[in-house]
């Protein structure tokens, strides 16, 4: 099992955790908005969809960061991890939606996120940890341990 647990920064009311079914009503959906296309979702939608990732247990994990004291989702991120043959039938975590608030940035909240999800791969066992991104937010993810490697490729269906 993972060793990760809640974090919390008593001083700046923040609590690193895992993703709750009362964070839709925290912010959460528009803080994702603010990365990509994110349509609204209906409650049923968020509960059906939080039921399935749940469902996956270590295997796939939401990462968010609350403001305790506004009641407010801040940052966010994912990762999923892959099981392959390869490497003695070893592990990758995928590192996906990686947002902090607008408001927020620049507060090492982003750091943090991505060390809850690093931490995460690494009790899992996984060899490595891999993402996309764009250029301008490869300095931050050098920050955080990252080295660039190869090259991104996508096939989008809509
Ligand atoms: C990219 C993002 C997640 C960074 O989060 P953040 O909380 O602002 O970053 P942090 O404060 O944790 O920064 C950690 C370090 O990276 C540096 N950094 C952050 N963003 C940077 C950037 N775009 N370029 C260069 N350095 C950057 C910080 O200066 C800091 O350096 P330090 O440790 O020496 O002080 C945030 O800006 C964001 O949500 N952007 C919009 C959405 C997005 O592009 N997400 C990434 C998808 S791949």
């Amino acid at each position: 099992m993972m060793q990760n647990s809640d974090s919390v920064d008593q001083e700046q009311n923040l609590r690193v955790r895992k993703l709750e079914i009362s964070d839709k009503g925290k912010g959460f959906i528009e803080l994702l908005q603010q990365l990509s296309v994110c349509d609204s979702v209906s409650d049923k939608e968020f509960q059906d969809r939080f039921n399935e990732v749940s469902s996956l247990g270590d295997d796939h994990i939401i990462c968010v960061v609350e403001d305790e004291l506004r009641g407010r989702i801040i940052a966010t991120g994912s990762i999923f991890i892959e099981k392959k043959f390869l490497r003695n039938c070893g592990k990758v975590g995928h590192i996906e939606d990686v947002v902090v608030d607008s408001s927020a940035r620049g507060k090492q909240l982003g750091k943090k996120v991505i060390k809850f999800l690093t931490d995460h791969a690494r009790s899992m066992g996984c060899y490595k940890v891999i993402l996309d991104c764009s250029l301008e937010n490869k300095a931050f993810y050098e920050k955080c341990g990252f080295k660039q490697k190869e090259v991104q490729m996508a096939m989008y269906f809509v």
